[in-house]
């Protein structure tokens, strides 16, 4: 049978233990230990947006230790209130760059982005691009509630929260050596998917990596590669034939020979795979 929450995650306590109300997602709490716990006891700037009740402030607090500085932000000014505990609160609009740079030239470098805002898709894109060159290496922009990005309610769907997170997954492919990578994401190592929540890792050193081929000098591979070998013969034996010097002459008609039979089957398996999937339920 399935449980309604992850008892047994320590942030978790810290939201029982805290003295205020705050509201969240019963499968949120793994979700935070996955992504957190790299963070407790240490000396971290921890901002989330979205204060509301105070809540998960103590929360944060209690979860990440004393060591670090826990930061809120919201348009409601009343938050303020919550500087008597210890507390940085800053109050403006999280869906203006303008607003994040100058909050973040005060507060500097941050470890850890959450937000737990006002979740339109403005809000919530704003938020990660206008704060990304504030992170730390090794940081984290977590955004939640991108269950909003199929909801009518928070914006229009084509340029949902979850739709610019697809995007940044086609950025960070297309740094692979053979694209053309003048739009490669290097910014954001990975972006990593949980229900309604979305992270962006940032590692400098590794996402500017040059992507490229590399050997480990031993020798050359010399079996044969199957991919095709389910495929009829004919396709191997069309590229054979092309490189061969004797066809050299017929090279852009056997190319062109073979990769027409190779299309027809790649619209067969797409028809397979189209069914397969939907009988899965997942497409
Ligand atoms: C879901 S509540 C936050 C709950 C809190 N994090 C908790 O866990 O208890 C959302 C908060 O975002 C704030 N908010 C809404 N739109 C905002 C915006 N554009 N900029 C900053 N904060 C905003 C609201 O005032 C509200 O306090």
């Amino acid at each position: 049978m399935s449980k309604k929450i992850d008892i047994e995650s320590e942030i978790y306590k810290s939201y029982l233990g805290s003295p205020y109300s705050t509201v969240k997602q019963s499968t949120y709490f793994s979700v935070y230990d996955e992504l957190f716990k790299k963070f407790k006891n240490k000396e971290i700037t921890f901002l989330e947006v979205g204060v509301l009740d105070g809540g998960s402030l103590f929360m944060w607090r209690d979860y990440l230790g004393s060591e670090a500085r826990i930061i809120g932000v919201d348009l409601n000014p009343e938050a303020k209130k919550w500087k008597k505990d210890g507390f940085e609160i800053f109050i403006g609009d999280q869906s203006k760059e303008s607003f994040w740079n100058e909050t973040l030239n005060s507060i500097g470098k941050v470890d850890v982005i959450l937000d737990d805002g006002g979740h339109t898709f403005e809000q919530q894109i704003m938020t990660a691009e206008s704060t990304l060159p504030y992170i730390n290496d090794g940081g984290i922009i977590v955004i939640e509630d991108c269950c909003t990005s199929y909801m009518k309610k928070f914006g229009f769907k084509k340029l949902s929260f979850i739709n610019y997170a697809k995007k940044l997954i086609d950025n960070v492919n297309k740094r692979y050596m053979e694209f053309d990578n003048q739009n490669s994401e290097k910014r954001i190592w990975s972006v990593q998917f949980f229900e309604s929540i979305v992270a962006l890792h940032v590692n400098f050193s590794a996402s500017n990596l040059k992507s490229e081929r590399t050997f480990n000098q031993k020798e050359e591979v010399v079996a044969k590669d199957f991919r095709y070998a389910s495929y009829p013969l004919i396709i191997d034996r069309l590229e054979e034939l092309s490189n061969k010097r004797n066809y050299r002459f017929f090279r852009v008609f056997l190319r062109l020979l073979r990769k027409t039979i190779l299309n027809i089957y790649f619209l067969k398996s797409y028809i397979s795979l189209k069914k397969y999937l939907k009988s899965k339920n997942i497409i």
